[in-house]
């Protein structure tokens, strides 16, 4: 899209934009859209595909008046930070922007995914503060808003990703400046499972892929009396994490609740309107696609 890399000003409808490559299978726009549409706003929500070398330009037409603002997705979460005026504590903890807001040319970087999936938790039952540890599945960018979310509520964390170093580095960048907290990268022999009230897929393992895991061969009753399993993926409906959490007698979540909750508090952020998840969880159904 590169002579139409950003947003014009436009003096219709007010505008916001979901910018990622690949964007063509995104969710964003339907819910985006019954979202206006129930609150009877004039706005309109586009999915643009948008590459790394055309973000800045991309961003900088976030400015034109009439632009609410945008939702990143992958490959920008955490490059779109350089490009904003200032972000919300949030944001800067997680080191990684879902949501930009436009006020009066300035744009600030929020993140929504981690209070989408704080409520998704709240929604499914999870009984915040229970002292129970929590295993985040994965390092990337969901991961951190995962370790952010469990860190309101719970003391003990551990991170388990494919690809250990990434975890390290995770759990440094909480434990470094406050040593108090307890993040921990670890392997899988070295969680005290019995103690887990909570497993966090943050992980892409599983997503489009019903046999794939980031915990094969493990058994779910070993997790502490209660336990929840909440997956970030959401294709299929139900992943093979999920299926055998269930068969184990473990409750299971996928992460459509925690994907309409996002899009509630960003399209709130935009507008000041709050408008019912269940708005944005209509808009879900029978879809397919990502953020
Ligand atoms: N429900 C929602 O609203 C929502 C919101 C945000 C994200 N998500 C989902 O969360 C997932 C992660 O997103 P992200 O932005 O953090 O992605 P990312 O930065 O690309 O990180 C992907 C992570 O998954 C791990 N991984 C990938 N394939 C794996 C496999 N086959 N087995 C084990 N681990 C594997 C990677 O491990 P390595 O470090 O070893 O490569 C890495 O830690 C995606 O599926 C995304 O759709 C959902």
């Amino acid at each position: 899209m590169s002579e139409n890399a950003g947003p014009q000003a436009s003096p219709g409808p007010q505008q916001a934009y979901l910018f990622a490559d690949p964007a063509a299978h995104s969710l964003s726009p339907r819910m985006h859209r019954a979202a206006f549409a129930w609150a009877g706003l004039d706005g309109a929500y586009e999915a643009r595909r948008v590459t790394a070398d055309e973000l800045p330009q991309a961003v900088a037409g976030l400015r034109h008046t009439g632009v609410l603002g945008a939702n990143l997705s992958l490959p920008h979460k955490e490059s779109v930070v350089a490009l904003l005026d200032d972000l919300t504590p949030a944001a800067q903890s997680i080191r990684a922007v879902n949501t930009v807001v436009h006020r009066e040319g300035r744009l600030t970087g929020d993140n929504t995914d981690a209070p989408g999936l704080a409520q998704a938790l709240s929604d499914a039952g999870y009984p915040w503060s229970q002292g129970a540890g929590v295993v985040v599945l994965g390092a990337g960018g969901a991961a951190r808003a995962a370790v952010y979310t469990a860190l309101r509520g719970e003391q003990n964390v551990w991170v388990l990703n494919r690809t250990r170093a990434r975890a390290e580095e995770l759990a440094a960048d909480w434990t470094a400046p406050n040593p108090e907290i307890q993040v921990r990268a670890a392997d899988r022999h070295e969680i005290p499972w019995s103690e887990v009230g909570l497993i966090i897929n943050a992980s892409s393992a599983g997503l489009n892929a019903p046999d794939e895991t980031p915990l094969a061969e493990f058994d779910f009753g070993t997790l502490r009396p209660g336990a929840l399993v909440y997956d970030m993926v959401y294709k299929p409906a139900e992943t093979r994490v999920m299926r055998e959490a269930r068969a184990a007698g473990v409750r299971a979540e996928n992460g459509l609740g925690m994907l309409a909750h996002q899009a509630r508090l960003a399209f709130a952020a935009w507008t000041g309107r709050d408008v019912p998840v269940e708005v944005f969880l209509s808009a879900l159904e029978d879809g397919g696609g990502a953020a």
